[in-house]
C-alpha cells in the first residue's frame, strides 16, 4: 500500500504520550477498579495501548456508535452495539479516538450518565478543538491538532487506513 498522507503524530510520539496518559489514569484510579469503555471502531488501537499502559486493576468494555460514510460526522448518533456490562455505581472512563464537533461525545456522555455510574470521565487521543460545535468536557487529552482530516492509528477514511501505526493527514478532504 502506498504511504497515504503526511505523518502528523509518529508512532514514537503516540506511544510516549499514551504511556503518560496511562500513568495519569493509574494515579487517578489507583483506589478504584474503573471500566474503560472503548468507542468502536476508531478507538480500538488507542484502547489496546492505553490499557497496557495503565497498571492498575481495571475492566474493559466497548460500545459501538454509528459513524457516517465519508469523512465527517453528521451529528446524528446511534448505538450500534451496546456495552456488555451494567455500569451503575462504577467508575467509567470513555476512551474515544477524537473529539471533533463534540456531538458524538455529548451523546455518549448523556447516554452513559443516564445509567448512573459513580463517576464518568473521558479520555480522548486527539482533540480537534477548532471544530467544536457543542461544549463538552474532556478530562484526558492526548494531542490537540488543527482542523485537518486524519487517518491511521484507528482513524479511517471510508473504512481504510485504520491499521497505520501513526496518525497522518489525508489531504484533499
Ligand atoms: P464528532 O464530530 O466530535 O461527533 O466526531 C465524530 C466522529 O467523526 C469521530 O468519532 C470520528 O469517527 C469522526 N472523525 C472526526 N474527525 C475525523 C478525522 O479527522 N478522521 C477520521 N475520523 C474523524
Ligand atoms: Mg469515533
Amino acid at each position: 500500500m502506498a504511504r497515504p498522507g503526511r505523518v502528523l503524530i509518529s508512532e514514537a510520539e503516540l506511544q510516549a504520550r499514551i504511556a503518560e496518559l496511562g500513568q495519569e489514569l493509574a494515579r487517578d484510579y489507583a483506589q478504584q477498579t474503573p471500566i474503560l469503555v472503548g468507542v468502536l471502531q476508531g478507538a480500538f488501537l488507542f484502547m489496546a495501548d492505553l490499557v497496557r499502559a495503565t497498571r492498575i486493576d481495571l475492566t474493559t468494555d466497548f460500545i459501538g456508535v454509528s459513524s457516517y460514510g465519508g469523512s465527517r460526522s453528521s451529528g446524528q448518533v446511534r448505538i450500534l452495539s451496546d456495552l456488555s456490562l451494567p455500569i451503575e455505581g462504577r467508575d467509567v472512563v470513555i476512551v474515544e479516538d477524537i473529539v471533533d464537533t463534540g456531538l458524538t461525545l455529548t451523546y455518549l456522555k448523556r447516554t452513559l450518565d443516564a445509567r448512573h455510574p459513580r463517576s464518568l470521565r473521558v479520555c480522548v487521543l486527539v482533540d480537534k478543538i477548532e471544530r467544536r460545535k457543542v461544549d463538552v468536557a474532556v478530562d484526558y487529552v492526548g494531542f490537540t491538532i488543527p482542523n485537518v482530516f486524519v487517518i491511521g492509528y484507528g482513524f479511517d477514511h471510508d473504512g481504510l487506513y485504520r491499521n497505520l501505526p501513526y496518525v497522518a493527514v489525508l489531504d484533499g478532504i
